[in-house]
């Protein structure tokens, strides 16, 4: 009956299972700088041992708050793209330097070291990289470079055996040019910097079989093009959840005509193309 779909087991297993069974709420994360309502969104991937690439991202943002898993929404596309590039199809898992999605500007500054905060962030980076057999990290963000930086200070052994890529935010050229930036070239000089990761990531990477290996390493051009954008496997989600949560086209977003408004709403749309239901 159906097909079979396959779908992200959750947190069942140890140490994970204690580590989402108590976690810094409002009492760590301060309710002023952190959509803490939210909920907390742990993580994307594998969780099982079968990782061999560490994502380190920033926050949580409308996509993940609705999905319950990190970088899902066009972030975790680009995200992916470059994992193909690296050969990784399936061996990857990601968590980000905040549990909760940071509300106003300087929040993530302001807390990135906070040592309730780091504790917890380095409880999981211990669980997915030592003794693990993870051979490479990327940082995507000055915040994510520093929460990865703040725990090998604290692991320096294992650290020294992991090759790092410190790597431009994915949706950084966006954020600049809503504060008066180039897009294009902001967008260029990001590309031009993730393509320069590439060789270093792939000689330290085993990649997963075969599929994707022509992309093996494969430079991107200077803006995005087709096929860069790569969707979210569905193992990554929890069992159930729709088709459409994977697709490239948005289907979340922040949505009010003020800021509280807009930071208690989420409005969800399945996007045109997934809408296959006949029309009356
Ligand atoms: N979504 C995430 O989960 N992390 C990011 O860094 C960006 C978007």
């Amino acid at each position: 009956m159906g097909v079979r779909h396959e779908s992200c087991a959750g947190y069942g297993v140890a140490p994970f299972a204690s580590l989402v069974a108590k976690y810094p709420g409002e009492d760590v994360y301060p309710i002023e700088d952190f959509r803490v309502e939210w909920g907390p969104i742990f993580h994307r991937g594998r969780l099982d041992g079968s990782a061999r690439i560490l994502v380190l991202g920033q926050d949580p943002a409308a996509h993940e708050a609705i999905s319950r898993r990190i970088l899902v929404g066009e972030a975790g596309q680009r995200v992916q793209g470059l994992l193909a590039r690296v050969g990784i199809t399936s061996s990857h898992v990601m968590v980000n330097a905040f549990l909760y999605s940071v509300f106003g500007q300087r929040g993530g500054n302001r807390h990135i070291g906070d040592d309730a905060i780091a504790g917890y962030r380095n409880r999981w980076l211990d669980a997915l990289l030592v003794g693990t057999q993870v051979s490479a990290v990327v940082t995507f963000g000055t915040l994510a470079a520093k929460a990865y930086a703040a725990w090998t200070a604290t692991q320096p052994e294992t650290a020294a055996a992991i090759h790092v890529a410190t790597l431009t935010h994915p949706t950084y050229p966006e954020s600049a040019a809503r504060a008066g930036g180039p897009l294009a070239e902001t967008t260029a000089a990001m590309l031009e910097q993730w393509s320069a990761a590439l060789p270093g990531l792939v000689a330290h990477v085993v990649p997963d079989p075969p599929c994707g290996q022509s992309d093996l390493g494969r430079p991107y051009a200077a803006t995005w093009r087709d096929g860069d954008l790569v969707a979210i496997p569905e193992g990554d989600l929890p069992a159930g959840a729709p088709v459409w949560w994977r697709d490239l086209d948005q289907w979340a977003a922040r949505t009010g005509a003020d800021s509280q408004t807009k930071r208690a709403t989420i409005t969800v749309a399945v996007p045109k193309g997934a809408r296959t239901w006949p029309p009356l």
